[in-house]
């Protein structure tokens, strides 16, 4: 069957980037989304210590670990084991960010606290659209939460979620905590999916935060 024109595209971009990837030796296609919106933004700068949330197979881990340079670290954490990396300033944790004290385990694999937190976490895909897009959101706050707590005041949080109902709801709670909000679609998502990614920038100080500085 001759696919339509969009699938042709959608198919052609998906091939570009698995290519690139393979030739740059990063371990996913996902890496470019990294790549393209930090090229734009600049939120992982030399010498930051980076957190990734839902990190396997670890392209993100490989960018973040190119930006940060190395006075850097970067420490990815994910349900799965991620393969070992030859760098240094690297570590990989197997744990599931969801559960009850899972900044303070995090926290504990850290030099300091992190300048930023990125999550690219997805969840068990169903096909029912209202039952993906909740349970990304669910992820995706999760991930604030672990983001919120672990955060150094002015800190930056990058997170993927799916388009729908409860996005605003979510986007609102990061506009009162950080500064500034910006709905991101790197080149490298595809067109007509609904993933996009949520880039939170300056995380607001707390009252405690003032108090104990
Ligand atoms: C799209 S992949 C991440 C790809 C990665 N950014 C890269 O470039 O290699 C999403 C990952 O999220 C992980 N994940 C989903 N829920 C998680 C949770 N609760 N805790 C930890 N990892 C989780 C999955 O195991 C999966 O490996």
């Amino acid at each position: 069957m001759t696919p339509t024109p969009k699938a042709w595209i959608r198919d052609r971009k998906r091939e570009f980037y698995y290519r690139k990837a393979k030739e740059e030796n990063y371990r996913s296609r996902s890496t470019y989304k990294l790549v393209q919106a930090n090229n734009k933004y600049d939120f992982i700068k030399r010498k930051d210590v980076v957190v990734d949330l839902g990190a396997a197979p670890g392209g993100w881990i490989q960018a973040a670990r190119k930006m940060t340079g190395k006075y850097g670290f970067v420490l990815g954490v994910d349900l799965k084991p991620i393969e070992p990396f030859t760098q240094e300033y690297i570590r990989t944790i197997v744990a599931d960010f969801t559960e009850p004290n899972s900044a303070e385990h995090i926290l504990s694999f850290l030099p300091r606290k992190p300048d930023v937190v990125l999550s690219d976490a997805a969840p068990n895909i169903t096909g029912v659209w209202e039952v993906d897009h909740a349970r990304q959101i669910d992820l995706a706050t999760k991930a604030y939460e672990i983001a919120r707590h672990l955060l150094k005041p002015n800190g930056n949080f990058f997170v993927k979620v799916f388009e729908g109902d409860l996005l605003n709801q979510f986007i609102e709670i990061l506009k009162q905590n950080f500064e500034n909000v910006k709905i991101v679609k790197p080149q490298a998502s595809r067109a007509k999916s609904s993933e996009m990614y949520l880039l939170s920038l300056g995380l607001k100080a707390t009252i405690e935060d003032v108090a104990s500085s």
